[in-house]
């Protein structure tokens, strides 16, 4: 479906972001997998295209502009153009820390890497994409991004930052080809995930009112949905995937 599509996904190593790295190399795509583990991104490249002919393994930190643009760089040298992008590298920070008492430099972070970085991969990803004649965009945002989230304020402020980033940005390239989507999971079964006590997991499971978690297929497949041409009357919005966690 997308021989002739070339994608480009950040936090590819583990989690949701090889899942949807995979997702889109399924459908065809060629696909530079970006993530601070060079390793770990070489390992998922490996699993995927041992002929390692459609995937591109990059080593960049989505807070450091200038590696993003160097990543974005080496792709269209290697695949000749670039046509979709999923912004997902992110991280949640410590859990069950009230605001006053979040430090600042745990602030900054979680600022530079979730916000920054998808401003940073969507600044250099656009040129690439209106050079190849339009292109579409999915941003990673969350549940945390639609509601607030206790215990977790710069997660969750990141997270509606990046709803208000997407839709800016899907306003100012609508006429010219591309589209700019941002997603909202509830809580995904993702190695992560796995490592956390039964009795959490259930506890998150329980919040949906689908009654249970979200797995990492689901996630990629709604991406790879939104990327396509089916969604091509979709920009500037939020969708949830979060089996009606928000919904409350
Ligand atoms: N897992 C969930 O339940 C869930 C729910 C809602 C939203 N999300 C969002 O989905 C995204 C992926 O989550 P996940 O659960 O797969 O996380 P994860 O921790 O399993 O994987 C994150 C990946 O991003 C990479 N990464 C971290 N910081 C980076 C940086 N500065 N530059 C480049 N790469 C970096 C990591 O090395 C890792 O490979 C995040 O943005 C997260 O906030 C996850």
């Amino acid at each position: 479906m997308w021989d002739d599509k070339v994608a480009f996904v950040t936090g590819a190593a583990t989690g949701l972001g090889e899942s949807i790295a995979e997702g889109l190399f399924r459908r065809g795509a060629r696909v530079a997998l970006v993530d601070v583990d060079l390793d770990g991104v070489r390992q998922v490249a490996a699993r995927l295209d041992p002929a390692k002919k459609r995937t591109l393994a990059l080593q960049a930190d989505v807070a450091d502009a200038a590696a993003v643009e160097a990543a974005v760089q080496q792709t269209v040298e290697c695949f000749g153009a670039l046509h979709l992008a999923v912004n997902n590298a992110g991280i949640t920070g410590d859990h069950n820390v009230p605001l006053a008492e979040t430090h600042l430099d745990a602030w900054q972070r979680i600022l530079a890497i979730n916000l920054s970085g998808i401003f940073h991969a969507m600044k250099y990803e656009i040129p690439a994409m209106l050079a190849a004649g339009g292109g579409a965009i999915v941003n990673m945002s969350s549940g945390a991004g639609a509601v607030g989230q206790a215990g977790i304020a710069p997660y969750s402020a990141t997270k509606h930052g990046i709803v208000g980033l997407t839709r800016a940005a899907a306003l100012d390239y609508a006429t010219k080809g591309i589209r700019i989507n941002a997603i909202g999971p509830g809580y995904i079964e993702t190695p992560e995930m796995a490592k956390l006590p039964e009795s959490t997991r259930a506890e998150f499971a329980a919040a949906h009112p689908l009654g249970r978690l979200g797995t990492r297929r689901e996630i990629a497949d709604m991406i790879a949905f939104l990327l396509s041409d089916e969604a091509s009357f979709l920009t500037g919005g939020f969708h949830m995937a979060d089996g009606g966690l928000t919904a409350r």
